[in-house]
């Protein structure tokens, strides 16, 4: 059979972690024919609760998995890692500017990015989850210079999928009925969810955005706030809907996209649709199972394109933000 992928997963013992961490192991993310190695990282604090997981995946007996191991260095941790997620992340406290966040995250995501250069696999691909998701990615590709940058990606597959479910409710027809809706920009308040060029059980995207009381007022702010909504609702972060994302995100990466469709994600820009280059952007992307390619040719009118630009404008002073903490 295949030999064993090694996935490193980091936050191992959060919320998302333990949503996450079975389902790569029973094959969901990677395929049913090929074997994992899963190596867990926590900060010290969360090793004990990293070993309880293991030892619940060991009484799964998943027969893909082939080993577990637990850290607290992410040297060791990155070694010979072939996909690595990176979900820990310094969440934002009580009257901490956003400059601060940066700075804490900073800390993380630089040794991450360097453990990773030193130590990764050469076919790694990594995607970073913990907030701000896209930032933290330019973060860590940017201290691993030997990696190719088309290797880091930021998630927002979740928004992705949230749109995919606010458009399936809307026209009143199945989620596998809707294709080609598109997040663009920044994992944040500002992210466009775009349904202009989405096929909607047959019928043009472009129909259900005519109502644009509908188009500004309910859907780009439902998916845009979700995951304050559900805080509010649950007591409690959308952890299961993120993993599942993350599976998903990874599992097309690795499988490719379907023919005739396209999902999001956040990947180094090269300019396309005007967004300034060398930023961790969201734009509708398609892979072939080795790279992620930008959707080329889509006509952007001008609703879209002004929240497009205030997006991207937002990541590309993040990353003056933390080039001038030195961070990259
Ligand atoms: P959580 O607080 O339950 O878990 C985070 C874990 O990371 C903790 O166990 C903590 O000990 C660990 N951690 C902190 N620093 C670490 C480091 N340097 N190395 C290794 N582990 C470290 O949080 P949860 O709910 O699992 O969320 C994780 C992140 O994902 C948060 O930043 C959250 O904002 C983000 N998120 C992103 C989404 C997206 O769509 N991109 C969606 C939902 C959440």
């Amino acid at each position: 059979g295949k030999s064993p992928v090694t996935v490193t997963v980091t936050g191992a013992a959060g919320q998302i972690g333990y949503a996450l961490l079975f389902r790569i192991a029973s094959g969901q993310m990677l395929g049913a024919d090929t074997p994992v190695r899963l190596n867990l990282l926590e900060i010290p604090q969360g090793v004990a609760a990293a070993e309880g997981t293991a030892m619940e995946l060991d009484d799964c007996a998943f027969p893909l998995l082939t080993g577990i191991d637990v850290y607290d260095d992410a040297r060791a941790a990155f070694d010979g890692a072939n996909v690595a997620l990176l979900v820990g992340a310094r969440p934002r406290g009580p009257g901490m500017e956003r400059a601060d966040l940066l700075e804490a995250n900073g800390g993380i995501f630089k040794p991450q990015g360097e453990a990773i250069n030193a130590g990764a696999a050469d076919d790694v691909r990594v995607l970073v989850v913990g907030n701000p998701a896209n930032t933290n990615a330019l973060i860590a590709a940017s201290n691993a210079p030997d990696v190719p940058k088309s290797r880091f990606t930021a998630m927002t597959r979740l928004d992705h999928n949230r749109a995919l479910a606010q458009v399936a409710r809307r026209a009143g027809v199945s989620v596998a009925d809707v294709r080609r809706v598109s997040i663009w920009g920044n994992h944040s308040a500002s992210q466009y969810p775009d349904v202009f060029h989405a096929d909607v059980a047959g019928r043009p995207g472009a129909e259900l955005a005519e109502d644009r009381a509908w188009l500004l007022d309910e859907f780009v702010p439902t998916v845009a706030k979700r995951g304050a909504a559900i805080i509010d609702a649950r007591g409690s972060s959308s952890a299961a809907s993120a993993a599942n994302a993350a599976v998903d995100h990874v599992h097309d990466w690795v499988l490719g996209t379907p023919d005739g469709d396209w999902t999001s994600a956040g990947i180094w820009s090269d300019g396309s649709y005007g967004a300034p280059e060398g930023i961790m952007a969201s734009f509708p992307v398609t892979s072939d199972g080795q790279e992620w390619s930008v959707v080329q040719g889509l006509e952007i009118n001008d609703v879209s394109r002004e929240r497009i630009d205030a997006s991207m404008a937002e990541l590309a002073d993040e990353r003056e933000a933390v080039r001038a903490l030195g961070l990259i």
